[in-house]
C-alpha cells in the first residue's frame, strides 16, 4: 500500500497570521464578519458532516444522487488521470468518481481542515492501494501548488462550496482554478440552485440546531486561538434569504449589548442588542449564470445534470 502523502501550505498554528487579519478586519468594520473557512476546525469539520445527514439538508443527497448516476459519463467525458478535489471534507461523494474513472492514479484532496483530510486519506489509501493520495492542507482560495501528477487533470468542487465565495471572489477562484489546468482538462463543479425560500431557510435552520452549533463554532476557534471571550450562549443562529443577491446569510446575532475582547489583538469588540456577525453566505445558481461565469474565466460548460427534484447542478467544463 502506498502511503498517504500530507502536504501543509498553511502554518500549523491555526493563530497564524491570516486568522488575526480577518477576526481583526472583519471585526472592526460595520456589519461585521468573518470568513466562513474558521468554521473548519475537527469540532466544526464533524459539525459538517452531521448537517449532511440532516433531513432538512438536502444538497448533500441531491448531488449524492447525480454523482451515483452521472459517474460514468463524468469519467468517459474527462479520462482523468488526476483528480484534484477542492475542499474535499470527508471525500465521501467523491468516491463514485474515483470507482468511476478507470485510468486514474492519483487523487489530490485539498483542504483547510487537517483532520478531514487524514481521515479520508487514510480511508483511501486503505480501500485503493492502488492510488497515489496526496493530501495537501492549503486554503483553496491562495495560489495552490499541485503535486506532479500525470494530466488529463479533473478539478472538482463539489457540495455547493463555491457559492460561499463572494461574487468577486468567486471570479478570481475560477480564474486561479483554469490557471491548474491545461487546454483539455476539465472542473466539476456542484452549484446548489435557487428554489423556494422556505426550502432554503430550512436547509440552514434545521430543528435539531446542528447548524445553529457550527455557526457557533467560528466564535469557539477565536476563543481558543485568539484567546478572545466570546460566550456562545450570548448569541442567535440566524438563517435569511437575500432574494435580491440569490444567497443564504448565516449571521450570529447579539443576545445583548456586550463587549467582547481579543487579548491576542489586543482589541475590545463591542456588539449592540441584536448587532448581526455574518458567518457565511451560501449563493444558489442558476444555469445562465453558472455558463457565464465559467465562459469568463476560459472554461466552457459541456454537461449539465440535475437531480431528479432539479435542486441542485453538477457541471462540468473544460478548459480552452
Ligand atoms: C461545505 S463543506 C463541503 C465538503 C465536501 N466537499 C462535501 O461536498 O460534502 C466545505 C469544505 O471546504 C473546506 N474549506 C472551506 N474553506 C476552505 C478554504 N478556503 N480552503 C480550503 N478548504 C476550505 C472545509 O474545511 C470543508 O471541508
Amino acid at each position: 500500500m502506498s502511503p498517504l502523502h500530507v502536504t501543509r501550505t498553511l502554518p500549523e498554528d491555526a493563530t497564524d497570521a491570516a486568522l488575526r487579519a480577518d477576526v481583526l478586519s472583519g471585526l472592526t468594520v460595520t456589519p461585521k464578519w468573518l470568513p466562513p473557512k474558521w468554521f473548519y476546525d475537527a469540532r466544526g469539520s464533524e459539525l459538517f458532516e452531521r448537517i449532511t445527514e440532516l433531513p432538512e439538508y438536502y444538497p448533500t443527497r441531491a448531488e449524492r444522487e447525480i454523482l451515483a448516476t452521472r459517474s460514468g459519463e463524468i469519467a468517459a467525458a474527462s479520462g482523468a488521470r488526476t483528480l484534484v478535489e477542492l475542499g474535499s471534507g470527508s471525500s465521501e461523494k467523491t468516491r463514485y468518481l474515483i470507482e468511476a474513472l478507470g485510468s486514474l492514479t492519483a487523487y489530490v484532496p485539498v483542504d483547510v481542515s487537517e483532520s478531514a483530510l487524514v481521515q479520508a486519506g487514510q480511508a483511501l489509501v486503505e480501500e485503493r492501494p492502488d492510488l497515489d493520495v496526496h493530501a495537501l492542507i492549503a486554503d483553496f482560495t491562495a495560489p495552490l501548488s499541485l503535486p506532479a501528477t500525470p494530466g488529463p487533470r479533473l478539478v472538482a468542487f463539489l457540495g455547493g462550496t463555491i457559492g460561499n465565495l463572494l461574487p468577486d471572489e468567486r471570479a478570481g477562484f475560477l480564474a486561479s482554478v483554469r490557471s491548474l489546468l491545461a487546454p483539455g482538462d476539465g472542473l466539476l463543479l456542484g452549484t446548489d440552485l435557487v428554489k423556494d425560500e422556505r426550502v432554503l431557510v430550512r436547509a440552514y435552520d434545521d430543528a435539531a440546531g446542528v447548524t445553529a452549533a457550527f455557526n457557533k463554532n467560528v466564535l469557539a476557534v477565536v476563543d481558543r486561538e485568539l484567546g478572545a471571550d466570546f460566550d456562545l450562549d450570548a448569541f442567535d443562529h440566524v438563517a435569511l434569504w437575500n432574494a435580491e443577491r440569490e444567497w443564504i446569510e448565516m449571521r450570529l446575532r447579539s443576545r445583548t449589548a456586550q463587549t467582547v475582547k481579543v487579548p491576542a489583538l489586543n482589541l475590545a469588540v463591542d456588539f449592540a442588542a441584536g448587532e448581526e456577525l455574518r458567518t457565511e453566505v451560501s449563493a444558489k445558481f442558476r444555469r445562465e449564470g453558472v455558463t457565464a461565469e465559467l465562459a469568463v474565466a476560459g472554461l466552457e460548460l459541456t454537461h449539465w445534470w440535475t437531480d431528479e427534484q432539479g435542486r441542485f447542478a453538477v457541471s462540468l467544463s473544460v478548459a480552452r
